[in-house]
């Protein structure tokens, strides 16, 4: 089964509060995901591999680290998957960067997809799928199954807040599929909303409602 990593630092938890306050307004909210993304990515990095490399610094020559083999590439859910692309692309700023937009049916609340565009190389990289937000996980089951069909084999989905629902879906359809959230919820309400949640991602980091 996927691990859940829940990353749960204490300043991650006390952005995220902010986050979650209704009356935090889009640039704050941003400037938030932003900096917790980059947090975040400490975590979602940390076993990267390493591979040995001989310099010389202006003292003498030393036997030194450098990130080897997998490269990175980071796939947000449009659109408010792209609120964590920043901060990760300053953590990595070699990464490649892929989109793929899907929306969910506000009715059945099942993801329709509506534009997918990839790294031509994405299959030979480490694929981290962004999110703020795990739901039912219709979404991010989605995403992940487009990638796969790519050939992707090395993927991490990356959210701020998850509810049970999502993880267990993801968990079920995914299980090569590691998660990486900074908090889990108690529930969905009757319209999939996470309870207690952080409203509308989409909406309050563009302010289009
Ligand atoms: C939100 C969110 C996720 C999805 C999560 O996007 O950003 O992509 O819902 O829900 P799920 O786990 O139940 O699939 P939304 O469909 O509102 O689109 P938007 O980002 O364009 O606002
Ligand atoms: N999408 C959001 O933006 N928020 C939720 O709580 C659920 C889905």
């Amino acid at each position: 089964m996927s691990k859940l990593h829940v990353i749960d630092h204490p300043m991650i938890q006390h952005k995220l509060t902010i986050m979650r306050d209704k009356e935090t307004g889009s640039k704050d909210f941003r400037q938030l995901l932003e900096e917790i993304s980059l947090l975040m990515g400490y975590e979602i990095t940390r076993d990267i591999p390493l591979e040995d490399v001989e310099i010389e610094t202006p003292i003498c020559k030393m036997t030194a680290k450098k990130v080897s083999g997998r490269k990175l590439a980071i796939v947000p859910i449009l659109r408010a998957g792209m609120g964590m692309v920043e901060g990760l692309h300053t953590l990595v700023p070699v990464a490649k960067v892929g989109h793929i937009g899907l929306y969910r049916n506000e009715t059945t609340h099942e993801p329709v997809v509506y534009y997918c565009k990839l790294p031509e190389d994405i299959q030979k990289r480490l694929v981290i799928v962004t999110d703020p937000m795990l739901a039912t996980g219709g979404s991010a089951c989605d995403a992940v199954k487009m990638l796969k069909d790519r050939g992707c084999k090395n993927i991490r989905l990356m959210c701020l807040v998850a509810a049970p629902e999502g993880i267990a879906k993801v968990q079920k359809e995914h299980p090569d599929v590691d998660i990486y959230v900074a908090a889990v919820d108690d529930h969905l309400n009757a319209d999939a909303y996470i309870v207690p949640g952080l409203g509308d991602a989409g909406d309050r980091i563009f302010g289009t409602k």
